[in-house]
């Protein structure tokens, strides 16, 4: 296949169910994998390599019920109205959370959104659970490369998001936006132009330099039914009318979505449904429910705070992270441990992690729960707590390979910063206070000189090429380690970890930290 396409993919599996011999599907890329979910539900084996699928001819399909999950990019679009209107708070309920469609949630937490999601269970072999968004600011964000297969169809409101955020964001890769029910790269920008937005088309994307007010207009839908949700969720951040021509195409994904516009929204959404062709009126300034004092909210602080520990491998950062945690009654998150259950899923499987599409292909396919349980963070792969695998050399040796993956991180990442919605926490890595907490205040690098860094490592017994991974991890373009310009740095080479959580506590009061009662007093 010329592109990576679930469409085009499915309908030659299930061509290949009724044709003889084995027909295999071979895509430049990952896509969506519903039906090969389905099938295996219905009792059919598809057998996956990398991005490629293959399905023996002859086999029964055996009946079952299924129950469909809700539909990811149906709920982008309220998704992206609670996430860019700072204050707002939404629940969306049984969404279906196939990690090759969650993408978009990953986008919008990278942009500043709050998000959680939580798979509850699974049924007909797909992860369902709910998604809470939290509303900010948003900032602008690069959507590209291996992502944009997830996220393809909600590119047009993340499109929107964009124009809502402050900054810049670019969407690129995307030519195939172009040969969708319209060209939605022309239909976006266009109609973001017309409410007033900064948009520059490229050819497989498109610029857009946020922040700019936004005014009502009448759009054109294209009969296009993401194009018309998408700007229906734009008119209500636009001053002013705005109103959505020939709306009826919103059916053939989202029959309830006025309905629904009409639920979230405090005043009601105008339908002409006596017209010939049906308009969805999107009526400014209104609030989203839950809201009750009326008119825009202030921006809402974060809920929890969140006090980022950056440096390299066997800096001492992990035993700052955990005392200082200890001490402040915070949660103490080791992101590395994420990217080391990567690995380690990843090298169990046989999957080589220079290979970055079979990365990615595991990394969907495997379960990664994080949480808090009994105020410490948990990992669960596979159902199955980590272990101290997680440290072996083979994972020491192959872990930075698996974090230079640009869709790793984007996943791991969303997670790392969902963790905020649930606790204060200490995070401990390489990008904290760069990428995955930068608003946080509280910011340290801690950093040894690497005689002293190997000499720890060697005194704990543990095969580990520090040199190497340091190297990789700095000299990596996605989210290279560096110290973030306003992080507190503190060398751990010649002081006691006491020392140096005396100096953290310092700091963290110098900075505004509102201490508790008996917390940190000592310092
Ligand atoms: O912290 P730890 O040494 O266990 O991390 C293991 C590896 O995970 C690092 O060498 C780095 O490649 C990756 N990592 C990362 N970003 C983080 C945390 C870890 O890239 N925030």
């Amino acid at each position: 296949m010329p592109m990576a396409s679930a469409q085009v993919k499915s309908a030659i599996l299930l061509a290949g169910l009724f044709a003889e011999g084995k027909t295999t599907a071979i895509q430049p890329g990952e896509s969506r994998d519903h039906t090969e979910r389905m099938l295996e539900f219905f009792q059919v084996q598809t057998a996956r390599a990398g991005s490629e699928v293959s399905i023996h001819g002859g086999q029964q399909l055996e009946s079952r019920d299924f129950v469909v999950p809700g539909d990811i990019s149906s709920a982008a679009f309220w998704a992206v109205a609670a996430a860019a209107f700072p204050g707002a708070s939404l629940t969306l309920t049984d969404v279906g959370l196939n990690p090759s469609r969650t993408g978009v949630l990953s986008v919008l937490a990278q942009m500043g959104a709050h998000l959680s999601d939580s798979v509850d269970h699974e049924l007909g072999g797909e992860p369902r659970g709910n998604v809470i968004v939290h509303g900010r600011q948003l900032r602008g964000v690069e959507i590209g490369g291996d992502i944009i297969p997830n996220v393809i169809d909600e590119l047009p409101i993340l499109a929107v998001a964009g124009a809502l955020a402050g900054g810049q964001t670019v969407i690129k890769d995307a030519a195939e936006l172009r040969v969708k029910e319209t060209d939605r790269i022309a239909a976006v920008a266009g109609n973001l132009r017309e409410m007033g937005a900064d948009v520059e088309e490229t050819y497989d994307g498109m610029i857009i330099r946020g922040g700019k007010p936004l005014h009502g207009a009448r759009l054109e839908s294209f009969g296009d039914h993401r194009i018309a949700m998408a700007f229906a969720i734009a008119g209500l951040f636009a001053e002013g009318e705005t109103t959505i021509g020939d709306a009826a195409c919103v059916a053939i994904s989202y029959p309830g979505f006025s309905s629904d516009l009409e639920t979230l929204t405090s005043a009601p959404t105008k339908r002409r449904g006596g017209e010939a062709t049906p308009v969805i009126t999107s009526v400014p300034d209104r609030t989203l429910e839950g809201n009750e004092s009326g008119g825009i909210p202030e921006p809402e602080e974060p809920m929890h705070r969140a006090i980022a520990i950056d440096g390299p491998a066997a800096s001492g950062k992990s035993s700052v992270a955990r005392r200082l945690a200890d001490r402040l009654g915070f949660v103490h998150v080791n992101s590395g441990l994420m990217y080391r259950a990567v690995t380690w899923s990843a090298l169990g499987a046989g999957v080589d992690v220079n290979d970055a599409p079979a990365v990615i292909a595991h990394m969907r396919s495997m379960r990664i729960d994080c949480g808090i349980e009994g105020g410490l963070a948990t990992l669960h792969i596979d159902g199955l707590a980590a272990g101290s695998g997680l440290t072996s050399p083979e994972v020491n040796a192959a872990v930075s390979a698996v974090a230079r993956i640009g869709a790793v991180r984007a996943e791991l990442v969303a997670r790392q910063q969902s963790y905020l919605a649930l606790a204060d926490i200490v995070m401990e890595g390489r990008d904290i206070g760069t990428v995955v907490f930068p608003d946080t205040p509280f910011k340290f690098y801690i950093d040894a000189n690497p005689e002293v860094r190997a000499e720890r490592r060697r005194r704990q017994g543990i095969e580990d090429d520090l040199g190497a991974r340091d190297a990789k991890d700095s000299g990596r373009k996605e989210s290279p380690l560096t110290t973030a310009p306003d992080a507190v740095v503190i060398d751990t080479s010649e002081i006691g970890i006491d020392e140096v959580v005396a100096r953290v506590l310092i700091a963290l009061r110098e900075r505004g930290f509102e201490f508790g009662a008996g917390e940190g007093g000592g310092a």
